[in-house]
């Protein structure tokens, strides 16, 4: 049944994996789009990437990191249940049927999901492909056989040293950078992780792709949510992205724009643990 959800996994203590029923998207997804999906009817609208999709069992894998209510209440939703709503697939598709040569992929904390599609592309057309993932501790590392599965060189950083090197991804890619070409980069987490791959990437010339993770509401370029300022131009990160040239990206507009409904968030969040409390309590 479409948008049934027909495997739940968890991949840490606050990630969640997702296979879903979905023939008409998973029939012509491509690595680099995504869905806008309402867990329940009276849910917010959640737009996640999808990180993987199998055209011939026509699903397609959806990994969510619990971080406020909409988020925390897909988390509550198990195999068997439905997806009320599912909208995709949005966006551009990421160019990664080329072949740049050395590709160096870096994924922080959940951002490694979207990576794993794209880096999975890429090695097929015949780059050769870095993968980088680092995390803060070793828990939250996802992806880690897939991302290596798909990856010529593989190297895994903990801020917190309890897994691969202590450090961050721009440790291991300075010294990559350092050592050898790399043709193209492409870094997907943190939006202050991006920011500091871009600024390493830039000192080297070496063109570096990131996937903006703006707030989005409708997903096709009608309400402007995720307006953003690549190049000193507008841009929709739904139509025109989510991928773009990240030594064109003003970062910082971006991070104080993710920040705008902070208070509203965190508001949101409190009343829908106060209400699970009462419905434990019985
Ligand atoms: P809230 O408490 O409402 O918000 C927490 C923070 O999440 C906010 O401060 C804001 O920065 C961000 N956020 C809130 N609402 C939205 C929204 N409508 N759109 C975008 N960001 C929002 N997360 C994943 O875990 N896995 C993914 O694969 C993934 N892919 C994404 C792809 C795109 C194109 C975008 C735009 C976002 C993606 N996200 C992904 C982020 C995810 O959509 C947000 O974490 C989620 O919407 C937060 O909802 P919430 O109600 O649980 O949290
Ligand atoms: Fe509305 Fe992009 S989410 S324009
Ligand atoms: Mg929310």
């Amino acid at each position: 049944m479409d948008n049934e959800i027909v495997e739940k996994r968890s991949l840490t203590p606050a990630v969640d994996l997702f296979v879903v029923s979905a023939p008409e998207i998973a029939s012509h997804c491509e690595p680099g789009q995504f869905v806008i999906l309402m867990a329940g009817e009276k849910g917010e609208r959640v737009p996640l990437t999808i990180a993987d999709f199998d055209r011939d069992e026509g699903t397609i894998t959806l990994i969510s990191q619990r971080v406020g209510k909409s988020t925390h209440y897909l988390g509550t939703l198990k195999a068997g249940d439905r997806l009320y709503s599912l909208a995709g697939p949005l966006g551009l598709p990421a160019h990664v049927h080329e072949k740049y040569g050395t590709v160096a992929c870096v994924g922080g904390g959940v951002g490694t999901a979207p990576l794993y599609p794209q880096a999975r592309a890429l090695k097929a057309a015949g780059n050769h492909v870095i993968g980088i993932i680092g995390a803060r501790t070793a828990d939250l590392l996802i992806l880690e056989e897939e991302i290596k599965g798909v990856s010529d060189e593989f190297y895994v950083t903990t801020d917190d040293g309890t897994k691969g090197e202590k450090g961050f991804v721009t440790t291991v890619l300075e010294r990559i950078l350092l050592e050898k070409q790399v043709d193209r980069v492409i870094a997907i987490g943190p939006v202050l992780m991006m920011k500091f791959v871009c600024r390493l990437t830039e000192e080297f010339g070496v063109k570096t792709i990131v996937s903006l993770n703006p707030i989005m509401v409708d997903g096709t370029g009608m309400c402007g949510a995720c307006r953003v300022t690549v190049g000193g131009e507008t841009k929709f990160a739904c139509v025109d992205g989510p991928d773009f040239d990240g030594h064109q990206v003003d970062f910082e507009e971006l991070m104080e724009r993710q920040r705008f409904f902070r208070e509203e968030e965190e508001l949101a969040f409190e009343k829908y643990k106060q209400e699970c409390r009462r419905n434990a309590d019985g």
